[in-house]
């Protein structure tokens, strides 16, 4: 019936009224109050959607009335925004929910953040990017799931799943948008909206393999990347617009373009003016104009000069109108108001930041097992510009969370530890700067107690869009402090909390213990506390690897090996080869003992699945949870692999003493082919290797 409803509207609908369907305004961008009566009357009635700022949704029933009642066909308007990760009930930036390897709970969180839009009014989140990122000096590695194409696959599936539900139109739903479509996480130098140079071959075996996967989720909607690819910039790119998304994939939903990007074709030197722009990027197959009212302005007058056809419209139309009438929006376009109190911040979403937060925090280092604290700890000196921050902690994108929301690292300790311990808390320094007047308190806090935790990092603004870094170092200010405290001989724990891997160089020798707890939201100070302390066990591992200096960047676990092999020859005359922490690197304060790997056959024919398994047993005494994860190698291929590729993985909590098996099972065609520059699956016979911890096991496949 959906298809017949949309065929009937078409029919009835002007250009003037289908034209206006391809547009999104924006809305309260100010959120200046007085500015609102002005925006509504200003809002053309048949607008296809709006960037809602505004998150109120009495303000939205009105603007949806006027809408339905004011336009001759009464078509609701979509509401979209960025929720990227939760709206005021703030979760871990996405980088830190990778790191928890837990899907489920990716996507609860996605679940619980579309319900708070929903009853803020707004039907559409931009939101999940997928970009794979391998240069931490871009601001956006912080909101992907980070460098591996099968991590932001999966995760990119759990958070449609949570945004979508079962179903688009169930109430809670909102519609999701893959973005950006594709391969922006490859621009140069880690500057934002620069060029990516991005051969097929890779567009196929890396960017591409998220989206991929996301559309055969049931994606509603994707936006198109700032980037320029290899000369075509992604809004206006045919081949992976259209012959890839729709024809190929088949994708029936719509793409917006992102905010100011046809205008900014113009800059990119592949439009002589505006009108030039919004013909190309339409015809590639940007169905919907964000913000720049190009497609508003010109569409009338292209398709007169029959550049556009009105076929071409209609079908552009019909995809916008399939994602409203899936979303239900024609059956019940007014939000449900509900008391403030039951909006937002509900028992249940709360909790849920604090499950994510506490399993993307990842223990990098343990010397001597200083960590958990012993009970004869008794004075903690808390120091650094993170350690009472309500602000920076939420991470970029968190336009709705409120200071007062959040639970501070301070606040978090003072309720674990209790009365019984004293913390001395001094900030230090600030992020950045040369202010060292504060560095006396902080010497003297440590001097008074028995360990210092010091909590550096970076400030929200620092991650994002058009947020680069030149260097991934922390600022000087902050590198010193440590250094001045690493004199009062005390033991240092240091917590980072950042928005992407950081370069320690000069600090890790310095710390006898390191914690990565990303910018965890609101909910961040009890689990940090709970590792502290030894009542949680640590379980995050790096979806990122953290170069040793930014000067190393990229380096990523799954690299082509090079001619001299990684292992043999150093790379670089002053720094070794080798990263500080790879991809997947973790601890636990227990101690998870592989097994020898079991394979079902070492041989295999292509129809057939091979079953590895591994058991691992938690000798220690912590309960605790660990994520084993299954790589595959291709030694010997027509088109060079990877190093290692990751393939699957499973997280699961094992108690002390106990043991559990881990089974992957292999299918040659998913597992073992790898795709060509046109994207066709090759499968090659011969030997390939699973990797799984430290074992490499062969298998051939006949
Ligand atoms: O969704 C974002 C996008 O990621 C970057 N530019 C602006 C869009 C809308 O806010």
């Amino acid at each position: 019936p959906i298809e017949s409803r949309i065929k009937d509207l078409i029919k009835k609908m002007s250009l003037n009224e289908k034209i206006l369907q391809l547009n999104q305004f924006t809305f309260g961008i100010n959120n200046n109050p007085n500015n609102i009566g002005e925006e509504i009357t200003s809002l053309p009635p048949g607008i296809g959607s709006v960037i809602y700022f505004t998150g109120d949704p009495v303000l939205r029933n009105k603007l949806q009335k006027k809408a339905i009642e004011e336009s001759r066909l009464g078509i609701p308007i979509l509401f979209g925004f960025d929720i990227i990760h939760g709206l005021r009930t703030v979760y871990p930036i996405s980088l830190g929910q990778a790191s928890s390897w837990n899907l489920e709970l990716v996507k609860l969180n996605c679940a619980a953040a579309a319900k708070e839009s929903v009853l803020s009014g707004i039907d559409w989140t931009f939101s999940p990017m997928v970009d794979v990122a391998r240069d931490p000096r871009w601001g956006r590695v912080a909101e992907g799931y980070g460098e591996d194409p099968y991590v932001n696959a999966m995760f990119g599936v759990a958070s449609i799943k949570g945004y979508q539900g079962e179903n688009l139109s169930d109430p809670f739903s909102i519609a999701a948008c893959l973005k950006h479509y594709v391969g922006y996480g490859l621009s140069e130098g880690g500057r934002d909206y620069t060029y990516t140079n991005i051969s097929r071959q890779s567009l196929w075996e890396t960017y591409m393999l998220p989206y991929e996967a996301g559309v055969k989720a049931g994606a509603a909607t994707l936006m198109s990347g700032f980037n320029d690819i290899s000369g075509v910039p992604a809004t206006i790119n045919q081949y992976t617009l259209t012959d890839v998304l729709k024809k190929r994939w088949g994708h029936d939903g719509f793409v917006v373009s992102d905010w100011n990007a046809i205008e900014q074709l113009l800059n990119q030197g592949v439009a002589k003016d505006k009108k030039e722009a919004g013909l190309k990027a339409f015809n590639a197959g940007v169905e919907m104009d964000m913000k720049d009212g190009i497609y508003l302005k010109y569409f009338k007058e292209l398709v007169e000069e029959k550049k556009i056809s009105v076929a071409k419209i209609d079908e552009a139309v019909s995809r916008i109108l399939r994602v409203k009438f899936r979303l239900g929006l024609f059956d019940e376009p007014y939000t449900i108001i509900v008391d403030e109190k039951d909006r937002y911040l509900q028992k249940q979403s709360k909790s849920l930041a604090q499950n994510l937060a506490e399993e993307s925090m990842v223990l990098l280092k343990n010397k001597n097992t200083i960590l958990p604290l012993r009970p004869s700890v008794k004075k903690i000196a808390l120091i650094g510009p993170i350690a009472n921050d309500k602000e920076n902690i939420m991470g970029a994108w968190s336009f709705n969370g409120k200071a007062t929301d959040v639970e501070s690292i301070f606040e978090g300790f003072k309720s674990e530890f209790g009365s019984g311990t004293q913390i001395n808390y001094a900030k230090g320094c600030d992020f950045d700067g040369t202010d060292e007047s504060k560095f006396s308190e902080a010497i003297t806090a440590a001097n008074n107690s028995d360990v210092v935790v010091v909590c550096l990092g970076e400030l929200k603004t620092w991650s994002g869009e058009n947020a680069s870094r030149s260097s991934i170092a922390l600022p000087a200010i902050q590198e010193k402090l440590v250094m001045e405290l690493k004199k009062t001989g005390k033991p240092i724990i240091l917590i980072l909390s950042s928005g992407r891997p950081l370069e320690l160089v000069r600090l890790e020798p310095l710390a006898d213990a390191i914690i990565e707890i990303w910018q965890p939201g609101i909910a961040g100070g009890t689990p940090l506390a709970g590792i502290v302390s030894g009542r949680i066990n640590p379980s995050g591992k790096l979806a990122i690897t953290f170069p040793l200096t930014t000067g190393q960047i990229p380096t990523y676990y799954s690299m082509r090996q090079s001619s001299r092999p990684f292992d043999k020859q150093g790379h670089y005359q002053d720094i070794p080869t080798e990263p500080l922490y790879w991809f997947g690197h973790g601890l636990s304060y227990t101690n998870f003992e592989y097994g020898k790997a079991k394979l079902s056959t070492t041989k295999l024919k292509k129809g057939e699945k091979l079953k590895v398994s591994v058991v691992v047993k938690n000798s220690g005494e912590f309960s605790g949870k660990e994520t084993v994860l299954w790589y595959v190698s291709d030694p010997v291929a027509t088109i060079s692999r990877p190093i290692k590729e990751l393939k699957f993985f499973e997280k699961k909590e094992i108690k002390g003493g106990e043991e559990y098996e881990f089974i992957f099972e292999i299918d040659p065609v998913r597992d073992l082919s790898y795709p060509d520059e046109n994207g066709n699956q090759i499968l090659e016979a011969g030997l390939f290797y699973i990797h799984v911890n430290d074992q490499k096991i062969e298998i051939e496949l006949l």
